[in-house]
């Protein structure tokens, strides 16, 4: 595939994210976030994305990466948001603002956790949820991702 047909892809790690290989593997899996990454720009590749990867502690931050995407432009967004996802409204506000197909991604079963992780805030923005997967929930995303950027269509 052409280099300028591919399409740009934003996947985004939310709070505590960055300590994957640490946290609890029988709940978050062995990878590392930097090998987790890696596998999914290889595995975005093979479905025609450019694969750009953005993490932080800092609820702020990701609000001010998703302004730059929705200012510059993206053709998907993959977010696992951590544990904002149960609370942040401001993360809901900024993705609201993403004129792109979105998928929301959960390496743990998060409905057959704590009441509290039951709750997505972004849940209905998002074209595709997938969760309890581990890292192949990712692939499963990204197939997804495609087939909504091949329709054309946003969330
Ligand atoms: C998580 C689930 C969240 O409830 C938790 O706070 C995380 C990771 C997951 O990938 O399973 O940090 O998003």
């Amino acid at each position: 595939m052409a280099a300028d047909a591919l399409k740009l892809l934003w996947l985004l790690h939310g709070v505590n994210l960055d300590m994957l290989g640490r946290r609890d593997a029988a709940v978050y899996g062995t990878l590392t976030l930097a090998e987790l990454e890696a596998r999914v720009t290889a595995e975005g590749a093979r479905l025609g994305f450019a694969v750009r990867c953005f993490q932080t502690n800092h609820e702020g931050a990701l609000v001010e990466k998703i302004h730059e995407l929705v200012r510059e432009g993206a053709d998907a967004v993959l977010i696992n948001p951590g544990a904002w996802t149960h609370y942040s409204y401001a993360l809901r506000d900024a993705l609201e603002m993403i004129g792109a197909p979105i998928a929301e991604v959960h390496l743990s079963a998060v409905e057959e956790r704590e009441e509290w992780r039951r709750t997505s805030v972004i849940a209905d923005l998002a074209a595709v949820r997938v969760s309890g997967k581990g890292a192949s929930g990712y692939d499963e995303a990204l197939a997804a991702l495609a087939v909504a950027c091949a329709e054309g269509g946003a969330a």
